[in-house]
């Protein structure tokens, strides 16, 4: 499926909701950063019951490759040929197939479906809020605009009210991922600590296909110029580029509950102790980290590969020969699936998977690991581990299941990704497990009716 929007450039001042860290008060002019609240990811590939479900995780697989392709396809067209890593290859475009029931639920108010990151940002003078999507791994933003006949349900920006927008040109932006879906709502109490100027978004004002059956408002991309269609810095480099925030980085905390964007440094109530930094492993423009491994219970399996970290993903993606020589080394581990590259374990032996760039063991929560029973009543469980060759040869794409047990700093001066451990203050409760299915109640060979006689034959 392509889907080109026609669209205008615009260069509009873009306001990131926020409010400034309590350590600016004394600083107006360098200060350690902005809190952008956010909204969490959660487990995308389970039905209300906690069976897994395969479409839907299926579908965002596809979805998030399309991602990746896409960026390199923007590569190709910013910097050439010479520009993809040895190995990289540009694959076909995937369909993204959601089962009905999930397109259905976008026009609704949504409840249920918070599955990615997002923030509110406001554009434009008077500023309007848009609900956008947060995403590493796209270069663009992006957000529909007045007169978007085939943006149903979506708020549009409205270009003519806004004094600080520019159109730049017109053209055709190429836009062939897609990302799930969210609850609509949820505005923050401060607004406008910081304002970037001249920021190029994308105004999306026709689509084909329906583009938007998958985006909230809108997107903001947070990956590197040379991956994006239109060429132009993200937000937070421009951010920083007009020295609105002190360094050129940004945190991120995922959770199913209180994500956190910090824009500008490191939220010092975030993380406890040091920061593992890893050098980016490639120039092309995407968050990647070499020297990755992956454990299980404890033992090595599969090591020294890239690493892609990536905000928007609910797996941890390998290729399939990487990720069949992981499952050899877990007990009972068997193919669930073998055209979408998913296996199966016992539920009732979840092993334990850690995942390592050098230094410290990041070790899984089993929820993140653990996407439920393969079917009702079945014993059981796929993993979020999945193999797919997605073009980029040995390096795997590491989501939600490290991201939610670290907090992640995107550094794009020294070209470097952090790893450091949550405050403890900030680890939500663990989530309850899965629910094994119940096993059918054993008939009661006695006078159960009493505790007194229970055991009375
Ligand atoms: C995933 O992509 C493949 C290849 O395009 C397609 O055949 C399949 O239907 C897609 N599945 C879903 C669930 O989107
Ligand atoms: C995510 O969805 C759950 C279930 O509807 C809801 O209770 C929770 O508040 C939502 N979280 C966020 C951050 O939107
Ligand atoms: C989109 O915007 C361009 C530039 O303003 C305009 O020429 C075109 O007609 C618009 N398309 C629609 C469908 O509104
Ligand atoms: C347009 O801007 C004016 C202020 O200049 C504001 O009062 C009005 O609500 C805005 N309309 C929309 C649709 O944003
Ligand atoms: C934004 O663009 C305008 C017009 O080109 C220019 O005068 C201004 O200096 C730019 N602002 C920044 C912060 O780059
Ligand atoms: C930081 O880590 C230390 C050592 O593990 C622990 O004792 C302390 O409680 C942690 N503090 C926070 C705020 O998480
Ligand atoms: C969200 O996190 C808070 C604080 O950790 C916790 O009290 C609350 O139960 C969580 N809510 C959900 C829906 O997980
Ligand atoms: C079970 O035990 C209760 C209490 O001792 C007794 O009243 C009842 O008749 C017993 N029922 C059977 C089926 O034995």
């Amino acid at each position: 499926m392509i889907l080109i929007p026609v669209f205008i450039t615009l260069a509009i001042s873009l306001v990131i909701a926020g409010k400034p860290s309590p350590h600016t008060t004394n600083k107006p002019s360098i200060f350690s950063g902005i809190r952008v609240p956010t909204r969490g990811t959660r487990r995308v590939a389970q039905t209300p019951s906690g069976i897994f479900d395969q479409q839907t995780a299926v579908a965002h697989l596809n979805l998030t490759i399309n991602k990746y392709r896409r960026g390199l396809v923007n590569l190709l067209n910013n910097k050439g040929p010479g520009a993809l890593d040895e190995g990289v290859t540009i694959g076909e475009i995937r369909e993204v197939n959601f089962p009905q029931a999930i397109t259905k639920r976008q026009s609704e108010a949504l409840t249920d479906e918070n599955d990615t990151w997002d923030g509110i940002i406001s554009i434009g003078t008077p500023s309007q809020t848009v609900l956008a999507e947060i995403d590493n791994a796209i270069g663009d933003s992006f957000v529909p605009v007045s007169g978007c006949e085939t943006c149903q349900g979506k708020t549009l920006f409205d270009l003519a009210n806004s004094s600080s927008s520019t159109l730049l040109r017109q053209g055709v932006l190429e836009i062939d991922f897609a990302e799930g879906s969210g609850a609509l709502g949820i505005p923050f109490q401060d607004t406008a600590s910081i304002t970037v100027q001249n920021q190029t978004i994308a105004g999306i004002n026709a689509t084909t296909g329906d583009v938007f059956q998958f985006f909230k408002d809108g997107v903001m991309g947070l990956g590197f110029p040379s991956i994006a269609g239109l060429g132009a810095n993200n937000p937070i480099f421009n951010a920083f580029a007009q020295g609105q925030i002190p360094s050129p980085q940004f945190s991120v905390k995922l959770s199913e509950n209180d994500s956190s964007l910090f824009i500008g440094g490191q939220d010092p109530l975030l993380f406890n102790g040091s920061t593992e930094f890893t050098p980016l492993a490639t120039n092309m423009g995407f968050w990647e980290v070499s020297d990755a491994s992956i454990k299980a219970n404890g033992a090595s399996t599969v090591f020294g590969f890239n690493a892609l970290i990536d905000t928007s993903t609910a797996f941890l993606i390998g290729p399939t020969k990487g990720v069949k020589k992981f499952y050899s080394q877990v007990p009972n581990a068997k193919v669930f699936d073998k055209t979408n590259g998913l296996f199966s374990v016992p539920c009732s032996n979840i092993p334990q998977v850690a995942l390592n760039f050098g230094g410290e063991d990041w070790v899984v929560n089993a929820n993140d690991l653990n996407l439920g029973p393969t079917a009702q009543g079945s014993n059981d469980c796929v993993l979020s581990v999945v193999g797919q060759d997605f073009g980029f040869g040995h390096t795997w794409i590491f989501g939600a299941p490290l991201m939610k047990v670290t907090y992640t700093t995107f550094d794009f001066g020294e070209l470097t990704i952090g790893f450091s451990r949550l405050s403890e203050n900030s680890v939500p409760p663990a989530p309850a497990p899965v629910p094994a299915p119940a096993p059918a109640p054993a008939p009661c060979p006695c006078n159960c009716t009493t505790g007194a006689n229970k055991y009375e034959v």
